[in-house]
């Protein structure tokens, strides 16, 4: 059930280009190189709503995403040593504490730039979800183990990524779609060859997102470093909602001298036990 939508929210809602999956179409992305890339996108106009007006609606459960308004102590997030020491125990924390989890782990933390010249990986145009079931279980077997990832993948799972910017965002914004509005039939397989900034890493398989008229999108006008976007992409328990599909965009009335987008996203993968 899509979430509540008082009147007012057409007022701050805007339409922009997303580019979306050709239905039927399997993409195979190399990040390092794009142009070898299968990349069967073509752009759509959606609606997308501010995702601060339905805030107290917001729930992993239900949306599959959730806003969350917390304070980082990181002060630099282009160092991976403070980003080791300091933020990923915070976004554990956090999402310890959103899902009531027995175990949280992490993996896959990227910082992107829509600066060429800055560090980092640029945002990921193309409505997507990363990632399913089998690259979930092969990351738990690299992070714990093969003895103690099979004891915890006994029981429930759930893939969530946790995203931040690194400064407010004024250029190629972040969009989610709210889970329960997003169809299986909308998702197309992908796999990703040397993703999340490793040329030699094996495939990440997930999947690229159709267009849906029943979804509905938000992102977080002028996103703010202390905002955060918690959303699911998997659970092991198929009867509840996954698949937050997500895609950065360009936002129609970006100022032509604006700041590029900064921005951090770590994965985690929650474990309740059997
Ligand atoms: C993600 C993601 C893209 C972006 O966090 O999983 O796809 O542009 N991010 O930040
Ligand atoms: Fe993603």
């Amino acid at each position: 059930m899509a979430l509540q939508h008082s009147p007012q929210i057409d007022e701050t809602a805007i339409v922009a280009k997303m580019d979306f999956c050709i239905p039927g179409e399997k993409v195979i992305f190399y990040p390092a190189d794009r142009a070898r890339s299968r990349w069967p996108y073509r752009p759509h106009e959606v609606k997308i709503y501010d995702a601060r007006a339905v805030k107290d609606q917001l729930d992993l459960e239900r949306s599959g995403f959730v806003l969350v308004e917390r304070e980082s102590a990181v002060e630099n997030f282009y160092d991976p040593e403070e980003v080791e020491r300091v933020y990923i125990p915070e976004v554990t924390a956090l999402v310890q504490e959103l899902t009531g989890a027995d175990k949280v782990i992490t993996f896959g933390t990227m910082v992107r730039s829509s600066a060429a010249d800055k560090q980092g990986h640029l945002p990921a145009f193309g409505a997507h979800v990363d990632y399913g079931d089998r690259t979930v279980r092969e990351y738990a077997r690299r992070v714990l183990g093969d003895e103690e990832a099979e004891r915890w993948l006994r029981g429930r799972y759930v893939l969530i990524n946790v995203w931040r910017p690194i400064k407010t965002v004024y250029s190629a914004p972040f969009a989610v779609c709210d889970a329960s509005t997003v169809a299986a039939s909308d998702l197309n397989d992908s796999e990703v060859h040397g993703g999340l900034g490793d040329p030699n890493r094996p495939p990440l398989y997930g999947y690229s997102v159709s267009f849906n008229p029943n979804q509905r999108w938000y992102y977080v006008p002028e996103m703010r470093p202390d905002e955060v976007l918690v959303f699911k992409l998997f659970d092991s328990d198929s009867a509840r909602v996954q698949w937050t599909a997500h895609s950065a965009f360009e936002h129609p009335h970006t100022r032509p001298d604006a700041p590029p987008r900064e921005s951090i996203e770590i994965r985690t993968i929650s474990f309740f036990a059997p």
